[in-house]
């Protein structure tokens, strides 16, 4: 698939993911999501030794300023349940890819944007980003998981501020409720994701994934995530990694993973 909404680059076994229709915002169309959709589900999967992933905004305005409003207005509910069911199981797969997936967020991140960084495992906001729910102000509601995600890492109080007013916040007050992991100076957000992507790189890359899968199960009604815990647990002290990380730590040297 050629893409023309995004831009993927591979450097130093690390894949940046551009969200690229600057002059738009970086707002997502529908042809965008088909994009994400199948650098996710094709693109990303094939580079088997990259370290994880990178997601920035084209520009220095926007990360995402949301979904596409002009294209919304074509909906009805049949057209929008398929957009939301469609970017809803993007997400979702996003949220629980087994490699690191940071949001590099540059700029506004609001609506889907929001949604977007949310799905991520870590946010790194620059000191201008600003973020918010504002799909009120059009009379809808958020539809990538928005009102669901914003809860789990803000709780729900506030959560329900955000999405009621539709107010944006600045990246410090995102970061005081946990919506972002760090705030840096503006435009060092890719290279603090990039310290943390190959910070995650040094460990055994079968923990990352079940670290991933554990913690999104406590969010899965139907699995119970203590018992899961305890299957993944017992599968990795069966490992050769947990064999050479033990091992690396008796003999006081630093220890060489190999996935397996
Ligand atoms: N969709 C389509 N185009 C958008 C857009 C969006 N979400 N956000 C910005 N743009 C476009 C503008 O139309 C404008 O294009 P033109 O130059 O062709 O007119 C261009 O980007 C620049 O935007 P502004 O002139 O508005 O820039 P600004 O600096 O004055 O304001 C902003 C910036 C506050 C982010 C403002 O653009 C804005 O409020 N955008 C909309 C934010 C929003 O409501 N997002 C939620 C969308 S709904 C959603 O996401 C639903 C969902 O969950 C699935």
């Amino acid at each position: 698939m050629t893409y023309e909404n995004i831009k993927v680059d591979l450097k130093d076994n690390i894949l940046y993911l551009t969200i690229n229709r600057e002059k738009a915002l970086n707002a997502i169309n529908g042809r965008m999501m088909t994009e994400l959709h199948h650098f996710f589900f094709e693109t990303a999967p094939n580079h088997v030794d990259a370290h994880g992933i990178i997601i920035t905004g084209a520009g220095e305005k926007a990360f995402i300023a949301g979904a596409d409003i002009k294209g919304l207005l074509e909906l009805d509910v049949e057209k929008g349940m398929e957009l939301s069911r469609f970017g809803q199981g993007v997400f979702y797969f996003i949220e629980r890819y087994p490699k690191p997936v940071i949001a590099a967020i540059n700029g506004f991140a609001l609506g889907a944007g929001c949604e977007l960084a949310m799905a991520c495992h870590i946010r790194v906001a620059g000191e201008k980003a600003r973020f918010g729910q504002p799909e009120v102000n059009l009379g809808i509601i958020p539809g990538y998981g928005g009102t669901q995600r914003l809860i789990q890492l803000i709780g729900k109080g506030k959560a329900l501020e955000l999405l009621m007013t539709g107010d944006m916040i600045g990246a410090e007050e995102a970061n005081r409720l946990g919506l972002v992991n760090y705030v840096v100076p503006q435009g060092e957000e890719v290279a603090k994701a990039v310290e943390i992507i190959e910070k995650i790189a040094s460990k055994a890359p079968l923990a990352i994934a079940k670290i991933i899968e554990c913690v999104n199960t406590y969010y899965d009604k139907d699995n119970d995530g203590f018992e899961f815990e305890v299957t993944e647990f017992s599968k990795l002290v069966d490992t050769e990694d947990f064999r050479e990380g033990a091992a690396a730590f008796v003999e006081r040297r630093s220890p060489k993973f190999i996935g397996k």
